[in-house]
This record gives structure tokens, sequence and C-alpha cells, in this order.
């Protein structure tokens, strides 16, 4: 669950060593000797800190770490040195990971109160440095343990404050000035307002399908359009008023489940006239049993996690609302729930879609692209955006070209396409281009309706792009393919198994720092 309110990123004014707190902790890029804190914190301890590194043969690596007492010889009862890996390797997921295990290692400890040396990697990168130790923090501390009855789980964190010290030495007496402060602690509620969104988008996956049903997503964006009176309104359509609007695609998908049908439309308006209208669009399977197509149990086991899209536009905007931006936002879902009923939907059925295509369902278990097809002809039609984006775990294709962390992006809009990546390489989420290539439409072709909506085993992460780009027509779009990164089954210290929040960082980045 989210730590909201229990633990709070603040910023300490140096030096590191003289902090009043239980711990102290800096990083070490490779061999701890040549790092100047490093020296300064093994001098002040009578050279305890370069024994136990020699001993345990601590050498900065990634992964490693050393904690040592100080014995009343500084304010704080405890160091921890945290191998940070050579200089070159070093990105935002791992400031992320520091931090995260900074402040595992000080749970773990007992540690009410940390100071943590923000690593210095250049000036001009000091603001984004310190939004991802806040970002890392919160993220690192994150645990789905609803359904944990062991007292282990119930224990509240010990862990209340985590101090960054921005400067190592600073010259004596001299304090961090106003402006400097004011960007710290403008940096620090970016990156805690990134972490709460993306550890609400990791519980609304992790919760069971049977408790994350369409109902239940369209109530968490009502109560977000809440929060944010004034700027979000939510938009909720029924089953009944998605068959007015001519939606055969997407209620085909969701007719086989008791669970109704939900469109979840949610828009934030800044106060000033917006510079320009950007819609995101996320895929909202609550459950993808495969429908008919019925897939075997192994694969059906995590499908719960196929509304991962749905919950990161969902929990984007809310940050997004919360750090304000000069652009109007929609965040899009049409949520469903894809099963085997007498009321299902069957192969050889032909949907009639929002925007008059005819499709011929030779697969029920291409649903996703039913569903984001009507959301796109919605954006379309009520929003007509100038630019529109979708996130959906789409095909297990992806992850066979890409592998597991990475998402599969595809435009044919290079302009929108490069804007997108340049935000996903600022907030270190791995996203990869594959080509459009028209040409496996030709797997698309059906004698009975205008296309079919699965292709053969060849590209199959691209003519599902290429079915999308149907409905999606000459408005700019990328379409991301998040069906890998969207959960992982190995973890890493700022993103534990399960639901990742991906693509959350990215949408908060691009909507917000133009
Ligand atoms: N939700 C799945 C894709 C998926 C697979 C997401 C693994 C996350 C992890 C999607 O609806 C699906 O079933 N896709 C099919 C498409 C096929 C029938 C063309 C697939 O990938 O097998
Ligand atoms: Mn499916
Ligand atoms: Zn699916």
């Amino acid at each position: 669950m989210a730590d909201k309110g229990t633990l709070s990123v603040t910023h300490l004014a140096g030096p590191l060593l003289a902090a009043s707190v239980d711990l102290v902790a800096f990083v070490s890029f490779g061999d701890p000797t040549r790092d100047a804190t490093f020296k300064s914190a093994d001098q002040a301890l009578g050279g305890v800190l370069s024994d136990v590194a020699k001993s345990e043969s601590f050498e900065g690596k990634v992964g490693q770490s050393i904690t040592v007492h100080t014995h009343g010889r500084i304010p704080a009862r405890r160091v921890v040195v945290v191998g940070a890996g050579p200089r070159s390797e070093f990105g935002t997921p791992s400031i992320r990971d520091l931090a995260a295990t900074v402040t595992q290692l000080a749970n773990k400890a007992s540690a009410s109160a940390l100071a943590f040396l923000v690593p210095a990697l250049g000036a001009n990168r000091e603001a984004q440095v310190i939004q991802h130790v806040a970002e890392g923090v919160h993220l690192g501390v994150y645990k789905f343990g609803r359904y944990l009855t062991g007292d282990d789980h119930k224990r509240p964190m010990a862990l209340k404050s985590f101090g960054l010290v921005t400067d190592a030495a600073p010259k004596a007496g001299k304090k961090p000035t106003v402006t400097h402060t004011k960007l710290v602690a403008a940096a620090i509620l970016r990156g805690e307002t990134i972490a709460f969104a993306i550890n609400h988008a990791r519980d609304l996956i992790n919760e069971p399908a049977a408790v994350i049903t369409p109902s239940a997503l369209a109530a968490d964006a009502m109560a977000i359009a809440k929060k944010h009176k004034g700027t979000v309104t939510a938009t909720i359509l029924d089953a009944k008023k998605c068959a007015e609007l001519g939606m055969g695609m997407f209620l085909a998908v969701g007719q086989g489940s008791v669970q109704e049908a939900k469109f979840i439309h949610l828009t934030y308006k800044p106060a000033k006239k917006p510079k320009k209208k950007v819609a995101f669009i996320g895929k909202g399977v609550t459950f993808d049993s495969g429908g008919y197509s019925i897939k075997p149990s192994a694969a059906m086991e995590d499908m719960k996690v196929d509304m991962s899209g749905a919950a990161a536009v969902i929990s984007a905007l809310d940050a997004i609302a919360t750090i304000g931006a000069d652009i109007e936002v929609h965040a899009v879902a049409a949520c469903c729930e894809n099963l085997v009923s007498g009321h299902a939907y069957k192969l050889g059925d032909v949907l009639t879609s929002m925007d008059g295509t005819t499709v011929e369902i030779n697969n029920t278990d291409a649903e996703g692209r039913l569903t984001l097809g009507d959301a796109i002809t919605y954006v379309r039609a009520k929003i007509q955006p100038d630019e529109m984006f979708d996130f959906a775990t789409l095909t297990g294709a992806c992850m066979v070209a890409l592998g597991p962390y990475t998402a599969g992006v595809m435009s044919d809009h290079e302009a929108l396409l490069k804007s997108w990546m340049s935000a996903s390489e600022r907030t270190g989420e791995d996203m990869w281009r594959l080509p459009l290539n028209g040409r496996l439409r030709e797997q698309l072709k059906s004698p009975i309706a205008d296309m079919r909506n699965t292709g053969d085993r060849f590209g199959g992460a691209i003519t599902a792009g290429l079915f999308l780009k149907t409905f999606a027509k000459d408005t700019p779009w990328v379409h991301v393919d998040i069906a890998g990164p969207a959960s992982v089954s190995s973890a890493r210290p700022s993103q534990p198994k399960g639901g990742t929040g991906f693509a959350v960082a990215t949408m908060v980045e691009y909507a917000t720092r133009r």
C-alpha cells in the first residue's frame, strides 16, 4: 500500500556528518577510498569505515552496502554507504533504486530519521536527481500487504523522515539560499506526487479482479475528480450509453460478464486557456480469460493486470492535476471483463465499431484492440485532441520481441513519437520503437467484413498496432504496448513483484514539462 502521510521527504541543511538523525547515508561509485565523503566519514569514525569496507569487500558495486555503528563519534548512530556502481552506468532507475535501498536499510535498522547525501551528478541535474530520490523513497516502501494477516505486515514503518542533504561540505556557516531551498522543495513535491500516483496504480493492478471491477475503476476515477474539484471532471458512461454511441466492439468484449462495462473519461482543465489538448487512453480489461479462445491456466493466472493501462492513465491524471499543467489532459478507459458465458461474444461474430468499421472475430483473446478501437473513436469524436496516446497490455508478441521490461512504441507521427521518447528517456522508463509496417495489414483481411481482429503468428505486436491505426486515422497518435513492463515477476529495490505503474511517470513528465 502507499505510505502517504507516514513517511516524508525533507530538505536538511548540511553538512551530512553533523545531522542529528538516527542514520546518515551516502553513495559510493566504485572504490570508496577515493571518495571525499567516504574519507571524511572514515576520519570522523577513526578508520572504522575503511576497516569494514575492506573486511566486507565493499567496492561500491550495485547491490552492495555497509552499515557501521558510530559509538557517539558523530550525532547519528549509524552510517550507511550504498554502492552505486560506475558513474558511466548510472541512470535514473539507479537513483530510484539507491533511494529505495537506503529507505529499506533504515527501516530494517529501526531508524526514524535519516540524512542522505544527494549524489552530485552535475549542477544542471540536481533538481532531477532530487525528484528521483523522492520517487525512490516512496516506491521503495511500497508493498501490497492488504491480504497478509501476519503481525509483520501490520507493524508501522520505523522511518518517518527521509532528509536530503544537497551539499557535502558547505563552507563554514553557509546555509542553502532561499531559491535553492525552493527549487529543492518543488523537486521533492514533484517526486512524491509521482511516486504516490505510481503506487496508486500498483494498488489498482495488484488488487484481484473480484475487487477491481469496471465499476470500481469508475469509482476510483470519480474520487479523483472529487479530490481536484474545479480542475478535474469525471464522466462515466454505462453500457446503455455506450450502446447509444455505437461502441459495438467494446460492448461485445464485456457482454460475457455480469460486471457491467463502464467507459471512464476524466478531464483536467488548466485555469488559463490550454495550449493544447492531449488524450491518454488506457486498456481497462479487468480480467482477461481469453473468452472462448480461452487461455491456458498458467497464462490466465496473472490476467488481473490487463487493466494496467487504465490504472496508469487514471493515476497519471491525478498527479498531473496535483502538479498543474498548461495543457488540457484527458484520461479515457473502456473498462470491461473478457469472460466465457452464455452471453459472451463468439468466434465468427461480426461486430460494428463506433466508426462504422465491421470486424470479424477470429480470436476472442485479441479483445484489447476491440475495446481500444472504440475508445479511440470516442476520443476523436468527443474530444478532438491535438495528440493521443494509448497504453495497453496488448500482446504477448511484444514481450517476445522486446523482453519483459521494455514497452513497444508504435507511431507514424515522427515528431510526436520523438517528443514522447525523449520524455521516456528523462523518466528512465524503458521504451523502444517497433515499425508500423503497413504491409502486415494483409494479415487482417476478412472475406466477410472490413477486417478481422487477429493476424497470424509473425509481427503480432505490429498487427495489433495496425488494427488500432484503423481507428486513430489522421489524429497524431502513439501506441504504447506495455504487456511486459506493466507487471514484473522479478523485483528491484524500487519495484516489488507485481504491478509496476509503468507509464505514469512518462505521462506526467510529458504533460507537465513541455
Ligand atoms: N492481455 C493479453 C496480452 C498480455 C499477455 C498481457 C501477457 C500481459 C501479459 C491480450 O489480450 C492477449 O490475449 N493477446 C493475445 C493476442 C493474440 C490472440 C493475437 C496474445 O498476445 O496472445
Ligand atoms: Mn486477450
Ligand atoms: Zn487482454
